[in-house]
């Protein structure tokens, strides 16, 4: 028999892989036969380890998962219904929308109110499914919505179901260099209020190099870290010429996205692709690179299939914080030797020539071109039984795999974010559109108010049925800011 663990993150993995759905916070009921009970037990471990919450026999919902072990193998069904494959495009987009109830209440508000009702929205984000869910949702919202994809980020598939639902789509995986470039500016060129970015390439491209598009902005949404830090800078040079919300950093985006999605979707797509060389993450030492939020969520999740990790950071605080998680804290080339090294930095040149050379295997969390310092001329494709693996390189010279030649592991490796991780990260796009639209900051980036933030969670513990405490009724004694503790007894 294989090892229990073994068989719990492959059960694990498939079950994330054909879904794209998160695990954590997952309702799941792991069952078996006698014999099967050491498998169980490694299932239910790990599943509770990655944030999943194993549940009584008789608990039902359209959530929970149940896990029937059969020896190596296990019957997968959600909801009381076998797992079915999602099909073709057309289905895995209608499949993240049955699982994006966050997104759907913020835009059935935004239809309501008709804040968005005759606007052009760019959407230039990778484009998969959870991606045109939000694309269809500003459109049926009433917004004249238009898509950008980048080559790589592309799933050709879901940009032809896009476009057969009245979405324009520029997307052309085959292009390249100056025609990307030339794409790219075209889509700018069709002219919009609102601009909802990723990586802020198309915003930095638009000050680049045809600024006088920007003119009649409304104003950009960023999604992520490493869009902002470049906004950032331009705008500390003077030369930011519009308003941009920063969705990242509002705590219904970075508390789950960059922590809970990344951790599980890039922890995955590592395991799901080493398997083809038969590793393990648990058989290697890892060093996590970065310890922000994708750093805590990518050790986390490694740390639940039950890998030794170790930590790399550069500022105190962050490098204080992993110690208190439990992790040995030190410098990168001390730790690299033989490891799985994954860099959560979002910083170009974060793994070195060295510890390219130092490293088992390399994979990229963050996500920013040349986090990995590769020498491409060394790279050649693993060969499995005849066939080169897509995604796992070699780096020659220095007995070194590469995971997706240092791209971004979960974004072009695998499907990106768990759908309901994208759920939250979407509803506060859609909160983030409407402050931008009724609120129209100046130029300058912009934090999403808190009571948008708040909205946002609130509206997402209703639609996910988390009960909340009530709160005590307020008293008089509430408003009363003098000191119980020195009352003067005597007056
Ligand atoms: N793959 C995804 O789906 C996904 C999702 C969200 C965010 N991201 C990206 O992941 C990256 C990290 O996101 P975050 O929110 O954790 O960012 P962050 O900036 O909060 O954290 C990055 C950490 O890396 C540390 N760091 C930087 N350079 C280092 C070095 N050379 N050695 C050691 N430590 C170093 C920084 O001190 C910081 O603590 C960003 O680029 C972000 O855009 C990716």
């Amino acid at each position: 028999m294989t090892d229990p663990h073994a068989t719990a993150e492959r059960i694990l993995r498939r079950f994330a892989r054909d879904t794209n759905l998160l695990i954590a916070g997952r309702p799941i009921r792991v069952s078996a036969e006698a014999e099967d009970t050491a498998t169980a037990l490694a299932v239910a471990g790990m599943a509770r380890a990655l944030g999943a919450r194993l549940v009584e026999d008789d608990a039902t919902g359209p959530d929970v998962l149940d896990i029937e072990i059969d020896g190596d193998n296990a019957a997968l069904s959600l909801g009381g219904a076998p797992l079915a494959p999602r099909g073709d495009a057309a289905g895995r987009l209608d499949f993240a929308r049955a699982h994006m109830p966050v997104s759907n209440a913020l835009a059935t508000e935004i239809r309501e109110a008709g804040t968005v009702r005759g606007l052009r929205i760019g959407v230039s984000m990778t484009l998969e499914p959870k991606t045109a869910n939000l694309a269809l949702l500003l459109a049926d919202a009433g917004a004249d919505v238009a898509v950008y994809a980048h080559p790589d980020e592309t799933d050709p598939a879901v940009a032809q179901a896009l476009r057969e639902r009245g979405v324009p789509v520029d997307a052309d995986p085959d292009l390249s260099g100056t025609a990307e470039r030339e794409a790219a500016l075209a889509w700018l060129r069709r002219g919009f209020d609102v601009v909802v970015d990723d990586g802020s390439h198309l915003v930095r491209l638009a000050h680049e190099a045809a600024p006088e598009l920007i003119e009649g902005w409304i104003g950009v949404t960023e999604e992520t870290t490493s869009g902002l830090t470049p906004l950032r800078a331009l705008h500390a040079a003077g030369l930011l010429r519009t308003p941009v919300v920063a969705v990242n950093d509002a705590a219904t985006k970075t508390g789950f996205d960059n922590r809970y999605g990344t951790g599980q979707s890039c922890v995955l797509a590592i395991a799901d692709l080493i398997e083809h060389v038969d590793a393990t993450v648990r058989d290697l030492p890892v060093l996590v690179i970065g310890y922000g939020p994708v750093g805590v969520g990518v050790a986390a999740h490694l740390t639940a299939l039950g890998a030794h990790v170790s930590v790399a950071e550069i500022d105190p605080l962050r490098a204080l914080l992993a110690t208190h998680d439990g992790y040995e804290v030190g410098r990168a080339e001390d730790l690299a030797h033989g490891a799985l090294v994954v860099s959560c930095t979002g910083v170009a040149g974060t793994v070195t020539r060295e510890l390219l050379e130092l490293a088992g295997i390399v994979a990229v969390a963050g996500g920013v071109p040349g986090e990995v310092d590769l020498d491409e001329s060394s790279l050649q494709p693993v060969v499995v039984a005849g066939a080169p693996v897509p995604h796992l390189d070699v780096d020659v010279e220095r007995g070194t795999l590469v995971l997706d030649r240092g791209g971004c592991i979960n974004v072009t490796a695998a499907e990106g974010n768990p759908i309901e991780i994208m759920d939250l990260s979407f509803a506060t796009q859609l909160a983030a559109i409407r402050s931008l639209v009724e609120e129209r900051p100046g130029i300058g980036v912009h934090a999403l108010p808190d009571d948008a933030v708040g909205h946002v969670a609130a509206t997402a513990a209703h639609v996910r049925g988390v009960a909340l405490d009530a709160a005590p009724a307020s008293s008089a004694a509430d408003a009363d800011w003098r000191s119980r503790r020195y009352r003067d007894i005597d007056a």
